[in-house]
């Protein structure tokens, strides 16, 4: 390039004038409703986030500008045709509402973001971002609900192939296939699966069910029922292919594909598999609602002849679910789908599912969360997906008229493939029978890789545990038998993946193949709603590192599209009380905003007209809440708002949640939770210590109120929030009435009685030293025990800090004789159990009925390896204002966190040796901390090798009680602290905010 010197030393000018005229913060992870570029929002006034971010100390933004455009050339040029914010003079980075032009259907939205540092200099603009509208109306969707079967289906000869009766996981099962064939009438078979009318009981008191494989009209089948279930032949057919093949009459601009499911769905366009979400759509109550996905498939469309296919299986919605439901929502899936193809003139064709859709069996013939996948590789149909296919032997599909439910657009993370697991063992505990140990009690399916003769069976069985002859134990996964079957095609290798199960194991069992297979045979796929990671957490204690893989492992398997309780049995339902008590641990591992934005939705939907949240949502079970499982609904929004300074989601939920007091308040007596309690399962778990269920009714009760006031109060609605608080200071005084004795013993003496009380601030304030003395004690007196269950057991380790007891806190955490969370970890576990004794070395396994070995509720100590441990707490809503506070304690050495707050990271990083204390933060731009570090005075106290008090950035606050607390804005401080540790302060002498 030539340019005159003058030129050319002007340019330098500007570029130099540029650098040092700069901001020292930068302005990066530009979200919208929490996710990055999304497609498919329907908020009128979509949020917007970022972070900034800076190298030089105490930085913060000061004001800000957002730009919107309708296209990346406006955006670029400085044009905000749909949205100028001009420059605003604010901190706020996050929960930003769009406030410019009214959006329509479809619109695409690109921004970006500019903003001001503390010394008012501007930054650099941010790199651009994208949204997307979904259909803002009803009326935008024109396309029908589709679906292979129909009261006119066509039918054909029935033939029995094979039916078996009896508990398929154990084996025990009888041949019924004479009996069944016997019992056909005309063409057709009814008939309920038991013993009765199958004239043989194989399996005892198992759970059994009933499995047939049959033929209709030469295309085979296989059908699987629970015992007592009607089976009925000709039924609902195996998973369908659906397709359509189209033309496109102009070159393709852009495309995207609407789609969703009464089921799920897996999309194909032009043979691409359509997006990466598996189990799609996420589950929720289809009588109220479904969420719809939209795909960019512009890439993968032609000018021409193409074609769209899709499977489509029962899922959620019409196979086996928790507790027994099967076909709860409806007899058999639809599918949703339309197509829009813009051209270069920006014209539009839409392809929609309708009556012009054709559909065939395909090789899936049966596939269902519980029971597992079958698939008949030699029923595949090549080129099932593409445009030349003939497809004139197919069906017609059948138009179903459904009724009206809310079509939301799903904005969460999908849940998707995760991870891959190598095996790291084999055994052949009974001939033929292989045994793959994956390593870890894993959520997924297993990819088998194999090369067999045509017709060769395969059977998969899951398990998460071994009998002791190596064998794999099931019984504990009671009526979901987990087996999945691969007849192969012969010819060569052959790869194949279950699509519309999973299933919670560690050990696969493989059979059917001649001689050993080999290591590649098997890969796990780990599946799980796929929020980002936000946490990591160390310690010098290996054991403890083990119990946070753990956790997150169980967070991992059992957020599957819902907060579910367990992964591997036939229950993996929405457990309100197990979502509840782990949130706060959740929020630290990963990031749950738009995961409990849409499940919290799930949760208002089930509640009753009279105001009871349920216990399990989507409500598939209809009974009112329990004490601390309906409060989820009242808890998980409150936590949602703390973490994220989410004020809409309390906005959303505040009717429901107001609704949900009222009633607790209308089924009390004298205030008193006496009554109406639901199932009422307590402290569930606890060990040997029966906390009253009143009392814990009452507890949750004033807990509900008081974080109902406090949702009222953020939003700045006073005169409410004073009403619940006065309610909240009545159910108090009635619950000191009953429940607590004049020595400040509270009824029932529990732990879970004294954590409660002291979380949810239910004592007066000469009681509560009192009473953390008696929990101090009661744990004592076990040895050093926790006694908690599910309720109890993620208050007390906060709590006893909180009242100074850390020492009691560390020996709790490091305790491993049972009861113990080490207890599990001793003994090998890779997820956390549901029970404190799963497993022991004197009795074995638990009672099967109910012993899983991968339920998260246990774990909810998570939040105390982050905050406590780790020191990361929130001061204000979405942590603007941190606080740093290590328990840092004898029992370790070292320990080290780090947090991805919606502001940015926050890490902590301390190590003890002797008396000396080193500790490195890291706070993030545009906020503030208070760091407490464990010495008596400022003067004991360095950062970065000088007097702390002095340091850039450092205010020393004040010295009490044996911490030293300075306030930092952003960036990195080394601390060390040189006076003797001493005894940590007691937080107890105010009575504590819930
Ligand atoms: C579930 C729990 C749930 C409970 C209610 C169990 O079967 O697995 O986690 O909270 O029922 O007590």
């Amino acid at each position: 390039m030539n340019m005159n010197p003058s030129k050319y030393i002007l340019t330098l000018l500007g570029v130099f004038l540029a650098t040092v005229c700069t901001a020292e913060l930068s302005v990066k992870n530009l979200r919208c409703e929490y996710l990055v570029n999304p497609l498919g929002l329907d908020a009128a006034s979509p949020r917007l986030s970022w972070i900034v971010t800076a190298d030089r100390r105490a930085e913060k933004q000061t004001a800000y500008r957002i730009l919107v455009a309708s296209t990346p050339e406006l955006l670029k040029a400085g044009t905000g045709d749909l949205w100028d914010s001009g420059k605003v003079a604010a901190e706020e980075t996050a929960q930003i509402e769009y406030a410019g032009k009214p959006l329509v259907s479809r619109e695409r939205c690109f921004w970006k973001v500019q903003a001001w540092d503390r010394d008012g200099e501007a930054g650099d603009w941010s790199d651009a971002a994208t949204w997307e509208m979904g259909f803002l109306a009803p009326t935008d969707w024109t396309a029908q609900w589709i679906s292979s079967t129909g009261p006119d289906r066509a039918g054909g000869a029935l033939t029995i192939r094979r039916a078996v009766y009896g508990a398929a996981a154990d084996y025990q099962t009888a041949d019924v296939t004479t009996l069944l064939t016997g019992k056909i009438v005309g063409n057709h078979l009814k008939i309920v699966a038991n013993d009765d009318s199958l004239g043989v009981n194989p399996a005892g008191r198992l759970a059994k069910q009933l499995r047939v494989e049959y033929e209709l009209g030469g295309q085979s089948f296989v059908k699987v029922v629970d015992e007592n279930q009607t089976l009925e032949l000709p039924g609902s057919e195996p998973v369908p292919y659906l397709r359509k093949a189209f033309n496109v009459s102009s070159s393709v601009r852009s495309a995207r594909l609407y789609v969703t499911a009464l089921g799920l769905y897996e999309l194909h366009l032009n043979g691409h598999r359509v997006g990466d979400h598996v189990l799609a759509p996420d589950w929720t109550d289809y009588r109220k609602r479904v969420r719809y996905q939209v795909y960019d498939v512009t890439s993968w469309l032609r000018g021409g002849a193409n074609a769209l296919g899709a499977l489509v299986g029962d899922g959620w919605y019409s196979g086996h679910i928790g507790n027994g439901g099967f076909e709860y929502f409806g007899k058999t899936p639809a599918l949703l789908a339309q197509l829009e193809i813009t051209d270069a003139d920006g014209h539009v064709e839409t392809i929609v599912t309708d009556d012009s859709w054709k559909w065939h069996a395909s090789p899936i013939g049966a596939s269902d969360f519980m029971l597992g996948e079958d698939y008949d590789a030699r029923q595949e149909i090549k080129g099932w997906d593409e445009r030349k296919l003939d497809d004139g032997q197919w069906q017609p599909v059948t138009i179903r008229s459904e009724s009206s439910r809310e079509l939301d657009a799903q904005v969460m993370e999908p849940v998707r493939e995760v991870a891959e697991l190598k095996p790291v063992k084999i055994t052949e505990p009974q001939p033929g029978h292989w045994v793959y140990d994956m390593g870890q009690n894993m959520v997924g399916v297993v990819r088998l890789k194999v090369a067999a003769a045509a017709g060769t069976r395969i059977t998969l069985r899951h398990a998460e545990m071994l009998n002791p002859d190596g064998t794999i134990y099931t019984t504990n996964l009671r009526g979901a038998p987990s087996v999945d079957h691969y007849v192969c095609r012969g010819g060569g290798t052959e790869i194949w993946q279950p699509r519309f199960t999973f299933h919670g194991f560690r050990y696969v069992e493989i059979s059917g193949l001649t001689g050993k297979p080999k290591a590649g045979t098997v890969t796990g796929l780990v599946i799980g709603s796929d929020n980002l990671r936000t946490g990591t957490f160390a310690c010098s204690d290996p054991r403890l590192n083990q119990l946070q893989s753990n956790i997150r492992w169980g967070q991992r398997g059992n957020y599957i599209s819902v907060p579910t309780d367990c992964p591997q049995r036939d229950e993996r339902l929405g457990w309100m009380g197990d979502a509840e008590v782990f949130i706060r641990t959740a929020t630290y591992n990963a990031d749950v905003a738009s995961f409990f934005s849409k499940w919290l939705v799930d949760v208002d939907d089930g509640q009753t007209a009279e105001g009871s949240f349920s216990d399990v949502s989507p409500n598939t079970m209809g009974v009112n809440g329990v004490p601390a499982w309906g409060d989820a609904g009242v808890i998980c929004p409150w936590t949602i708002y703390e973490v994220y300074g989410d004020k809409r989601i309390l906005e959303r939920h505040l009717p429901a949640m107001t609704r949900w007091v009222d009633y607790l308040e209308q089924h009390s007596d004298g205030l008193i939770r006496d009554r109406d309690r639901g199932n009422d399962y307590g402290d569930w778990l606890s060990i040997g210590a029966d906390t009253p269920k009143d009392l814990i009714g009452t507890a949750f009760f004033a807990y509900s109120t008081h974080l109902l006031a406090s949702s009222y109060r953020a939003l700045g609605r006073t005169a409410e929030a004073d009403k619940y608080d006065q309610l909240f200071e009545r159910i108090k005084a009635a619950f000191d009435q009953r429940y607590l004795a004049a020595d400040g013993r509270l009824t029932g003496n529990t732990q879970c009685d004294y954590a409660m009380a002291l979380k949810f601030g239910l004592l007066p304030e000469a009681a509560r030293a009192q009473a953390a003395q008696y929990l101090q004690a009661d744990i004592e007196a076990k040895g050093g025990h926790l006694s908690t269950g599910f309720v109890g057991v993620s208050y007390l380790l906060p709590v006893l800090t909180q009242a100074g007891a850390e020492d009691t806190a560390y020996e709790l955490l490091r305790q491993d004789t049972f009861p113990s969370w080490l207890f599990s970890v001793k003994h090998g576990a890779t997820t956390i159990w549901e029970r404190w004794d799963g497993w022991t070395p004197e009795k074995g396994f638990q009672d099967p009925g109910m012993n899983s070995f991968n339920h998260y509720s246990l774990g909810s100590c998570g939040e105390y390896l982050f905050g406590g441990i780790g020191g990361i707490r929130l001061a204000s809503p979405g942590y603007q204002r941190i606080v740093i506070s290590p328990v840092i304690h004898d029992g370790l050495d070292w320990a080290k966190a780090s947090y991805n707050s919606i502001h940015g990271t926050i890490a902590t990083d301390w190590k003890r040796q002797g008396d000396r204390v080193e500790l490195t933060v890291v706070i993030p731009a545009n906020t503030t901390a208070t760091v407490c570090v464990p010495a008596t005075d400022a003067a004991g106290v360095t950062e970065s090798g000088r007097p702390a008090s002095q340091a850039v950035g450092v205010k020393f606050l004040r010295a009490a009680d044996g911490l030293a607390e300075f306030e930092v804005g952003s960036g990195t401080y080394k601390f060390a602290a040189e006076s003797n540790r001493p005894a940590r302060r007691s937080l107890l002498t105010k009575t504590g905010q819930p």
